[in-house]
């Protein structure tokens, strides 16, 4: 297989690496980048796990042949928090009971980012629209959608 260089800004910093061309977004952060905070499961646009967001939409990124990414700018689980301090997100999960296994997690906060990014205070639909596209073995949702309304920002 061909080799083709891409460059892709991934939580900040961007990468320039000589890849295989029919890599996907979601191997080349896993194996290429180490970051594994990316789920992979289903590997067919079913589950969400490999959710990330890229430029400002969440993807699954099983989904996103490299080439596709060259020149954007990808967030991933890794990018939200700062230091030792965790994005709100991930404090609400915890605080919630909003994950057990945690398989899902990574790709359950970075849908609901993608949605409080363009809507800060979504309705409960909204929300649930927001983490359609992503599977939960463990939760039964109502704590995961708990946790998201209490980061919304209240209708002012
Ligand atoms: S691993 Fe990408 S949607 Fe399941
Ligand atoms: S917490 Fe286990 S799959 Fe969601």
């Amino acid at each position: 297989m061909e080799k083709k260089i891409v460059k892709i800004m991934v939580n900040g910093d961007w990468h320039e690496l000589l890849v295989k061309q029919n890599m996907t977004l979601l191997e080349f952060l896993r194996e290429e980048l180490n970051l594994t905070g990316t789920k992979e499961a289903c590997d067919e646009g079913e589950c969400g796990a490999c959710t990330v967001i890229m430029d400002g939409r969440s993807v699954n990124s099983c989904l996103v042949p490299i080439m596709e990414a060259n020149g954007k700018e990808i967030t991933t689980i890794e990018g939200l928090a700062k230091g030792q301090q965790l994005h709100p997100l991930q404090t609400a999960f915890i605080e919630n009971g909003a994950l057990q296994c945690g398989f899902c997690t990574p790709g359950m906060i970075m849908s609901s980012k993608a949605l409080l990014d363009r809507n800060p205070c979504p309705t409960e639909m909204e929300i649930k629209g927001a983490i359609a596209g992503n599977i939960c073995r463990c939760t039964g949702y109502n704590m995961i959608v708990e946790a998201i309304k209490t980061v919304t920002e209240p209708k002012g």
